[in-house]
């Protein structure tokens, strides 16, 4: 805890998905100061706005999880924008940070980096042994180039800067508008509206084959905030649960604990995504101490109550 002491953090995406969950373990950290730059004030693809929000907040430590993000529909149809925005929010983050002399940058990468015929578990070491599945690639892509940056950085000008890959998120507070969904919250909303509407069938993504793996945002903010605070090397690190499923049995067991009961059809002329995601979650256990706690059955349990007091489309 004493690393947070008298502190004033940036988390830059603070005010989305995991950023939300991100801020609240910072806060209970007690820092001096804690800062979440919204994108309204702060462009963070604009090298003014990024030098000037390092102004207004005398950073001593970054969380950068601001980011263009989206499941494969979203990914398909804005590849340009996915690899502009990330790229260029991460290079003037990374290139500010070390000349406002910034104590420690943690930036947040991405599982779609991975190449697309990774042998499971996907060690990290494996980052660089062939391309990412096409329909992330420029994503995967743009984020990787920002670890390539914090090891040039680390290597050149001393700036403590270190990488995290988390795997597929889900939790409450998720985004779950269709255009941009990832496959979690796009099949609760379609198993709730189905039940409601008394539909007999929802269709799925792609064959059903590919398997995933999933973290609940909890334990990844808390992964988040322990890497801040206990490691300090430039190899990237794994924040995984270490479980596996098919999205055939994800989808089952959504449909049962949504209480939808009609059938699922799968549409095999979309995309699939990488065949199968599973990480070797030993190096956070190792250098951090971070292991995943949240049963997958009971997160989806709490994501699912969420959306039903939550969410208009999921209330009668
Ligand atoms: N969700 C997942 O499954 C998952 C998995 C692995 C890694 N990640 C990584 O985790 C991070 C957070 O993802 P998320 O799912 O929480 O995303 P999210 O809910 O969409 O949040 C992203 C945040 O980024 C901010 N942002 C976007 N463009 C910006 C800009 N030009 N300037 C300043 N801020 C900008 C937005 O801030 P405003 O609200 O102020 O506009 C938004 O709150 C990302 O780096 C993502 O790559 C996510």
């Amino acid at each position: 805890m004493s690393f947070w002491q008298g502190k004033s953090v940036v988390v830059t995406g603070g005010a989305g998905f995991l950023g939300s969950y991100v801020v609240e373990q910072i806060r209970a950290r007690k820092p001096g100061r804690l800062l979440v730059p919204r994108s309204a004030q702060y462009d963070l693809r604009k090298e003014g706005d990024v030098v000037r929000m390092y102004e207004d907040s005398d950073a001593d430590v970054v969380i950068h999880l601001a980011a263009t993000v989206g499941g494969i529909g979203a990914n398909r149809r804005n590849p340009g924008r996915f690899f502009y925005d990330n790229a260029i929010m991460g290079i003037h983050l990374i290139e500010q940070a070390r000349l406002s002399g910034v104590e420690k940058i943690v930036v947040i990468g991405t599982v779609c980096a991975y190449p697309k015929f990774t042998p499971a578990p996907f060690k990290e070491e494996d980052l660089w042994k062939g391309y990412p599945e096409e329909t992330n690639a420029p994503y995967g892509l743009a984020k990787k180039m920002l670890l390539v940056q914090t090891q040039a950085y680390r290597r050149q000008y001393g700036l403590s800067g270190i990488f995290l890959i988390p795997v597929n998120l889900y939790g409450p507070r998720d985004n779950f508008e269709p255009a941009v969904s990832h496959v979690i919250p796009a099949i609760i909303r379609k198993c709730i509206e189905a039940r409601r509407q008394g539909a007999e069938s929802v269709t799925a993504w792609g064959t059903g084959r590919p398997t995933r793996e999933f973290l609940y945002v909890e334990d990844a903010a808390r992964g988040i905030a322990l890497a801040a605070e206990r490691y300090d090397k430039p190899a990237p690190v794994n924040l995984g649960s270490a479980r596996e499923i098919s999205i055939k049995d994800l989808v089952k067991l959504i449909a049962e604990l949504t209480g939808y009961e009609g059938r699922i059809e799968w549409d095999a002329s979309q995309p699939d995504g990488q065949p199968r995601r599973k990480l070797d979650t030993s190096r956070a256990r190792e250098e951090f101490g971070f292991e995943a706690q949240t049963d997958f059955r009971e997160g989806l349990e709490r994501t699912i109550r969420w959306c039903q007091n939550n969410c208009s489309w999921a209330r009668g």
